[in-house]
C-alpha cells in the first residue's frame, strides 16, 4: 500500500507534497515523510502517525523546488520515525519513497552489509538508496545505478529518488505498483493516482511496468528497463475535483452514503437510457465469445467480492451458465479451472488491488476473457483487462466503501442484461421490468435516507455492544456479509454475518440475552422461514433490528426499517443503505475516526 507523491518545478515543493499526501491518506496513514533538494543537501523530514504530523516539524526550513513525499501503511518494521520513508542512503547521497514490498530484501540487506552498508530501520525499502548508491560508486550515474538497482529487486515497486548530486531530477520506475505523471508547462508531479494531483494538472503520463521515468521541470525522458529511450502518450482526465471535499459533511463516509441516489444515477446514466437500451463504451465482446463461455468467474476483495456475491443469482438467473465468486486472494493460488470457455469478470473501486489484479493476469494467461469493473479512469487493472467497465460512482475517499458497492451491483445487473439480450433467450419482459426497476432506484435510495434520525437512534442504543450477528437468506445473506463489514471496519465492534439457515448449525450457541440480532428480509420466498429463524433469536434473549420490504403483521422485533420493494436482484442496493448508517453512527457514538479506521487502507496494493 502507501501513497508517494513527487514534485518538480519552480514553486516551493513542501506545500504542494503536503497536499499531495493528505489525497493520498487513504492508502495508508501509519508514518508520513518529505525530502527536498535544498542547495548542499537532501533534507528529510519525517514522523510516525498522520501526514498532519508534519506540520509540527521543521517543514518551514525546506526551501527546495523539488521533492519527494510519502504516506505509510506498514509492512516491514511498526509504525515508527525510523521506518518512515524517505529512507537515506549511508552517505545521504539518495533519498527514495517507495510502495510495495520488496521479497527478496533480506537477501540484498546481506549483501550490502557484506559490502559495509548498515541499517537504520525495519524496513524493506532501506535496502533500496543503499543499492543505488552501491551502483553509484562503480558508475557514478544516477539513471543507471537506479536502474542497475531495480534489476536486483523482486516484489512490487514504485519509487521516487533523489540524487544530492543532480539539482535538475528525480527518477520514477514503477513495477506492479501505480505510478503517474501529472504535467503543467511549468511543473511536474508525480502520484500513487490521479485524483491526488487533479488540482495541479488534467494531463498525465501512465507508467508501465518497468519503465522509468527522468524528470526535471523542463523535459521528461522516459526509458525501457534497458535504458532505451521511449516515447510515451500524454493522455487528458477530467475528473470533478469537488467531488473530493467532504462539502459541509461531517465525514467522507456519511457524504458517500448521502451521494448513493446519485452516484447510482450516474452509473445508470452512462450504461442505461431512459428508454432501456443499454450501451457499453468501447465495449466489443462478440456474440460469438458470449456463446462460447460455458462458466463464469467473479473475483474481488472486500467489498467489491460482497458486490459480485450479490449478483451471482442474476448472472445464472439470465444467461443459464454456471457463476463462481471468489476472493481474489484465494483464487490466484488455487489453481482453478480456467480456459478459453471462461469469463472472468474483475471487480475493484480502486483499480489497483494488488490480489484482484494478480487474479486477472492468471485468468488472462489461462485463456479466459477478462473484464475489470472499476470506478477509477486509467488505474492498473484498466491496462490489464479485455475490457473495462465504469461505475462512474465519483471519487471514494472514506476507507469504507459505501457508494461503490451500490454503483457494482447496479453495473454488474447491466451488464448481465446486457449479455442475456445479445444471447437472446432470457424473458423479455422479465428482463424489461428488471430495467425499468433499475431506473426507478435513484428515487428509492432517496426515500430510505430521508430519515436517518431513525438509524440513529437505533445506533445509540446498541454502540456498547460487544458483539452483533447479521442474518439473512439467499440475497439478503449476501448484504447481511457486508453490513458486517461495515460494522466491524469502523466501529470495531466484533460482528458475524450467518446464513439463517446456518444459524442453528453452531452460532446460535452464541445467542444470549441482550445479544443484537440484525436480519435482512427482502425475499418473499423466503420470508416465513426467515422469520421462524429471528423467533428462534428472540427465544434465547436477542434483541433483534429488522431491515425489510415486507408487510410483517404482528411483529414482536425491537426495531423495524422498512424500505421499498423493487426487484429482487437489486435489493441489496437498498437494504445496505440504513445498515451503512447503522455502522456510521455506531462508530459517531462511539467517537471513532470513520473516515480513517485503524490498520485499515482504502487501497490494498501488497498481497
Ligand atoms: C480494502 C478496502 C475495502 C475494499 C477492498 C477492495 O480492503 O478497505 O473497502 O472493499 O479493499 O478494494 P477495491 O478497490 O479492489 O474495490
Amino acid at each position: 500500500m502507501c501513497g508517494i507523491i513527487g514534485y518538480v518545478g519552480k514553486k516551493n515543493a513542501t506545500p504542494i507534497l503536503i497536499n499531495g499526501l493528505l489525497n493520498l491518506e487513504y492508502r495508508g496513514y501509519d508514518s508520513a515523510g518529505i525530502s527536498t533538494l535544498e542547495s548542499t543537501c537532501i533534507s528529510n523530514i519525517k514522523t510516525k502517525g498522520r501526514v498532519k504530523n508534519l506540520y509540527d516539524k521543521d517543514i518551514d526550513s525546506l526551501e527546495g523546488t523539488i521533492g519527494i513525499a510519502h504516506t505509510r501503511w506498514a509492512t516491514h518494521g511498526k509504525p515508527s520515525d525510523e521506518n518512515s520513508h524517505p529512507h537515506l542512503d549511508n552517505s545521504k547521497t539518495f533519498s527514495v519513497v517507495h510502495n510495495g514490498i520488496i521479497e527478496n530484501y533480506k537477501e540484498l540487506k546481506s549483501f550490502l552489509e557484506q559490502n559495509n552498508y548498515y541499517f537504520l530501520s525495519q524496513t524493506d525499502t532501506e535496502v533500496i538508496p543503499n543499492l543505488i548508491h552501491y551502483y553509484y560508486t562503480k558508475n557514478n550515474n544516477f539513471l543507471k545505478s537506479v536502474n542497475e538497482a531495480c534489476k536486483c529487486l523482486k516484489g512490487s515497486y514504485a519509487i521516487e529518488v533523489l540524487c544530492k548530486n543532480d539539482k535538475d531530477n528525480i527518477i520514477v520506475v514503477r513495477h506492479d505498483s501505480p505510478l503517474v505523471i501529472g504535467v503543467n508547462e511549468d511543473d511536474k508531479y508525480v502520484s500513487s493516482d490521479i485524483p491526488a494531483i487533479l488540482s495541479y494538472s488534467n494531463n498525465f503520463y501512465l507508467l508501465d511496468n518497468d519503465e522509468f521515468a527522468m524528470i526535471s521541470n523542463s523535459e521528461i525522458n522516459f526509458y525501457d528497463i534497458n535504458l532505451n529511450k521511449i516515447e510515451k502518450k500524454l493522455k487528458h482526465f477530467d475528473y470533478d475535483i469537488t467531488s473530493s471535499q467532504k462539502n459541509g459533511y461531517e465525514d467522507f463516509m456519511l457524504k458517500e452514503i448521502f451521494e448513493q441516489p446519485n452516484s447510482v444515477r450516474e452509473t445508470i446514466g452512462s450504461h442505461l437510457s431512459p428508454d432501456s437500451l443499454i450501451s457499453f463504451n468501447d465495449f466489443d465482446f462478440k456474440l460469438e465469445d458470449l456463446k462460447n463461455i460455458n462458466q463464469i468467474y467473479i473475483v474481488a476483495c472486500g467489498t467489491a467480492m460482497h458486490a459480485g456475491l450479490s449478483c451471482k443469482n442474476t448472472f445464472e438467473k439470465l444467461l443459464h451458465i454456471p457463476v463462481t465468486v471468489e476472493i481474489a486472494s484465494e483464487f490466484r493460488y488455487r489453481n482453478p479451472i480456467i480456459d478459453n470457455k471462461t469469463l472472468a469478470i474483475y471487480v475493484s473501486q480502486s483499480g489497483e488491488t494488488a490480489d484482484t489484479i494478480a487474479a486477472l493476469k492468471l485468468a488472462k494467461t489461462n485463456g479466459a476473457k477478462t473484464i475489470a469493473i472499476t470506478n477509477v479512469i486509467g488505474s492498473s487493472i484498466t491496462r490489464e483487462a479485455d475490457f473495462s467497465l465504469y461505475t462512474h460512482a465519483g471519487p471514494e475517499i472514506a476507507v469504507a466503501s459505501t457508494k461503490a458497492y451500490t454503483s457494482q451491483i447496479v453495473l454488474l445487473n447491466i451488464l448481465a442484461i446486457y449479455f442475456a439480450e445479445t444471447l437472446d433467450f432470457a424473458d423479455k419482459n422479465f428482463l424489461n421490468s428488471l430495467k425499468n426497476e433499475i431506473l426507478l432506484l435513484p428515487n428509492k435510495i432517496e426515500y430510505v435516507l430521508k430519515n436517518p434520525d431513525n438509524i440513529k437512534n437505533i445506533a445509540k442504543t446498541v454502540a456498547s455492544k460487544k458483539d452483533i450477528f447479521f442474518l439473512g437468506r439467499g440475497i439478503d445473506y449476501t448484504v447481511a456479509l457486508e453490513a458486517s463489514l461495515k460494522l466491524k471496519e469502523i466501529s470495531y465492534i466484533h460482528s458475524e454475518a450467518y446464513a439463517s439457515g446456518e444459524l442453528k448449525h453452531g452460532p446460535i450457541a452464541l445467542i444470549e440475552n441482550g445479544v443484537t440480532v440484525v436480519s435482512i428480509l427482502t425475499d418473499l420466498e423466503l420470508l416465513e422461514k426467515s422469520i421462524s429463524n429471528i423467533e428462534e433469536v428472540i427465544a434465547r434473549g436477542a434483541s433483534t433490528f429488522v431491515i425489510t420490504n415486507q408487510e410483517l403483521v404482528n411483529s414482536n422485533y425491537n426495531y423495524v426499517i422498512n424500505i421499498p420493494k423493487t426487484n429482487k436482484f437489486l435489493s441489496p442496493i437498498l437494504s445496505i443503505i440504513p445498515l451503512q448508517l447503522f455502522a456510521y453512527y455506531i462508530a459517531k457514538e462511539k467517537n471513532l475516526d470513520v473516515d480513517k479506521p485503524r490498520n485499515l487502507a482504502k487501497s490494498v496494493t501488497v498481497e
